[in-house]
């Protein structure tokens, strides 16, 4: 697939079938992620992948309750909306998806968000050439900073959770995503 195409055609999955995805392709994925550059040549990452669905569910339910709990309702991002969609039940931050992986910084240091991030995308890229889905939950990342969230997924205390990424067989073709037109100022 053509790099620009797979820019192109990337999309937020948000709705999976069940179906898993194999420990080969988790491996390739995260060979791939690890391709990506990082401030003099660091790498600072770790992978955690996660397939226990039970445990998926409790992070959800406590990363919603502390952000419910940390956050005013207008200081979410869609106010009410996000409100809502939180104080719901039903509602499962990780939609259910097969797997997550958690990119997280071996230690803090002025580049780490930097680089995991860069490796996320990468993550995410190659994850749509191999026709899965994936999206960054953001929702995740507050609680799964604190001392019982890294202990959640076995983290050890000094790393930092940076991209929460699920990944999974999408169940339908996500619709286009509007870009503005970029802003761009040529200097010279
Ligand atoms: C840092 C970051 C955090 C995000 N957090 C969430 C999230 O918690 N839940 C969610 O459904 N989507 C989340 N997204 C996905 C964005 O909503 C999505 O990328 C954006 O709407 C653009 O759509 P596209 O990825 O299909 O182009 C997040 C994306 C980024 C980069």
């Amino acid at each position: 697939m053509d790099i620009s195409e797979a820019i192109a055609g990337r999309r937020a999955v948000r709705d999976y079938t069940s179906e898993p995805v194999d420990e080969a392709t988790l491996r390739a994925l995260i060979a791939d992620a690890v391709q990506a550059p990082s401030a003099i040549n660091e790498q600072p990452w770790i992978f955690t992948v996660v397939r226990d669905q039970a445990l998926l569910d409790r992070v959800s339910v406590k990363a919603k309750a502390l952000m419910l709990a940390a956050t005013p309702a207008a200081a979410l991002p869609g106010h009410a909306h996000a409100h809502a969609m939180l104080d719901d039940p039903h509602f499962q931050i990780f939609y259910h998806a097969p797997v997550l992986v958690l990119i997280s910084a071996t230690a803090p240091g002025p580049f780490v968000t930097e680089d995991c991030t860069l490796a996320a995308e990468n993550l995410m890229l190659a994850a749509y050439g191999k026709g899965l889905g994936s999206c960054w939950i953001g929702l995740a990342q507050g609680y799964l900073d604190t001392p019982d969230g890294k202990a959640a997924f076995g983290l050890p205390a000094g790393c930092q959770p940076v991209a929460p990424i699920i990944l999974g067989h999408p169940k339908s073709v996500a619709p286009p995503v509007a870009r503005k037109a970029p802003e761009i100022h040529w200097v010279g």
